[in-house]
């Protein structure tokens, strides 16, 4: 067999939350972008809430690639992300007062589509209207991918040509308005006044803007690694999640090629972040969800409120049986395991091993809504540690009850855990 790669070198590694989104996955990019030339951010859109935590700064992305405050690193909006132009030019903004710089180090794919105003007003009205409803974070996401699935999306192309752009506005806007008007019974959106901010747009994004695909591929060519930076979780794909409580694009690994134009044979590692206990946000199914005393104290101790919208999220245990799911779903090479100290002062730690429905063992995780809200999670209880992991730089410097929780979950998921997070700073990660 020929060793010859022909451009085909695996130097791309795809990191996704691994169940519900918030695992810290922008800890852990951050944390990792040193050992990449490129961070690639490829769905989602403003929805994402990514929090970095290093010298004496939290700041909390949306749209731009946790790769920023890495001065080596080339950070790339890949196509398939929905982007609000303002909010990102906002954020953009926000990086620079920082201190860093992202001229010829931050790129936006010619062939991303836009969230408009009309696009969160509908995610608004939808959820108003529906009978239960998905709890979305009002950003305009799900009818901005509803227009680029109908083929009537504007894409960040069209902000380079006001005319190209003023037309399809306009086309949308009828078709937008009547859908206001007559379905909502809502007032119509101001044409001319969006037609004007959009065709004024600050043309400074015209510098951003990039064939991002191409791009992406001669640099893979050259040898370079890039790092592909996954938004929400598995749990919350479009395909695999617990649907219809999803988000509206494909966080898994797979998401990562058609949202980036990487080919699967550049793939090489999947990394997957996990909570060492689950957290969600919105409605929807989690089997483990603990509605007593203990869920409280989690989400007082792990400060769980949403990045994005503030929301409280739901607490509950380690879900052992939706991670495999995920891992198979994913191909997740090694797991990182983030919020370890959380559970510093818990005398037990519970950690479910599968479910039983109406009695019966169940092998594989449901996706269907019915079965998931009958699920019985099977708990195996393991010993609390009772002290601080913080100053740990190694596996061995773990407590021997933090090693074993963190050695019964990679025997019971067959997979590796390679990095434990024990804080939210850069520096609290321990690599094993
Ligand atoms: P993301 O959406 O996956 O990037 O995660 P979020 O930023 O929404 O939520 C993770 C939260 O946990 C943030 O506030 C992080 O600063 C924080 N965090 C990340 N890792 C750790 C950790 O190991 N310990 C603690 N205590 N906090 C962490
Ligand atoms: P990060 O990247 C957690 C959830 C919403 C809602 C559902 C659909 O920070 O992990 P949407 O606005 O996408 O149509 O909402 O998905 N959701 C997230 N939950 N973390 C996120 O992102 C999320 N992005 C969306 O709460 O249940
Ligand atoms: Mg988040």
């Amino acid at each position: 067999m020929s060793t010859h790669t022909n451009g085909r070198e695996r130097n791309a590694t795809v990191l996704v939350g691994a169940q519900f989104g918030d695992e810290g996955k922008g800890k852990l990019v951050d944390y990792l972008s040193n050992q990449y030339n490129i961070v690639v951010r490829y769905q989602g859109g403003a929805n994402a809430g990514h929090t970095i935590c290093f010298d004496d700064k939290t700041v909390v992305l949306h749209l731009i690639p946790s790769g920023i405050f890495n001065p080596n690193c080339v950070c790339v909006i890949g196509n398939g992300v929905v982007i609000d132009a303002d909010a990102l030019m906002k954020e953009i903004q926000t990086v620079r007062e920082l201190g860093y710089s992202v001229e010829g180090r931050l790129f936006i794919s010619h062939n991303a589509h836009l969230i408009m105003p009309y696009h969160k007003l509908l995610d608004s009205l939808s959820e108003q209207t529906r009978g239960e409803r998905i709890g979305t974070t009002m950003r305009g996401i799900g009818p901005s991918y509803v227009d680029k699935f109908s083929r009537v999306g504007i894409r960040i192309v069209d902000l380079l040509s006001p005319d190209v752009l003023e037309e399809k506005l306009r086309f949308n806007l009828e078709h937008k308005n009547n859908l206001l008007t007559k379905i909502y019974a809502k007032d119509e959106v101001n044409v001319e006044e969006l037609v004007n901010h959009y065709t004024a747009f600050d043309r400074s994004i015209n510098d951003f803007v990039k064939n991002t695909q191409v791009y992406l591929n001669d640099e893979l060519k050259k040898g370079k690694a890039v790092l592909l930076e996954g938004a929400q979780g598995s749990l919350l794909d479009v395909d695999h999640g617990t649907y219809p409580f999803v988000t509206s694009s494909n966080p898994t690994a797979g998401g990562a090629c058609t949202g980036s134009g990487i080919s699967p044979i550049h793939i090489g590692r999947v990394i997957g972040v996990a909570k060492a206990y689950m957290t969600r946000v919105g409605n929807g199914a989690f089997p483990t969800e603990l509605h007593d005393e203990m869920g409280e104290r989690i989400r007082k101790i792990g400060h769980e409120f949403g990045a994005t919208t503030g929301r409280p999220r739901r607490c509950g245990w380690l879900d052992l049986a939706l991670l495999k799911y995920s891992i198979a779903v994913n191909g997740i090479s090694e797991l990182a395991l983030t919020k370890l100290d959380v559970l510093d002062d818990f005398d037990e730690i519970k950690v479910c091993t599968g479910y039983k429905v109406k009695g019966k063992i169940i092998k594989d995780f449901p996706t269907d809504h019915k079965t998931l809200s009958q699920l019985e999670p099977q708990y195996k209880t393991l010993d609390g540690w009772k002290t601080s992991n913080r100053n740990a730089k190694t596996f061995s410097e773990l407590h021997p009850n933090t090693k074993r929780y963190i050695e019964f979950i990679e025997d019971q998921l067959e997979t590796k855990i390679t990095f434990i997070s024990v804080g939210p700073r850069r520096e609290e990660t321990v690599f094993k």
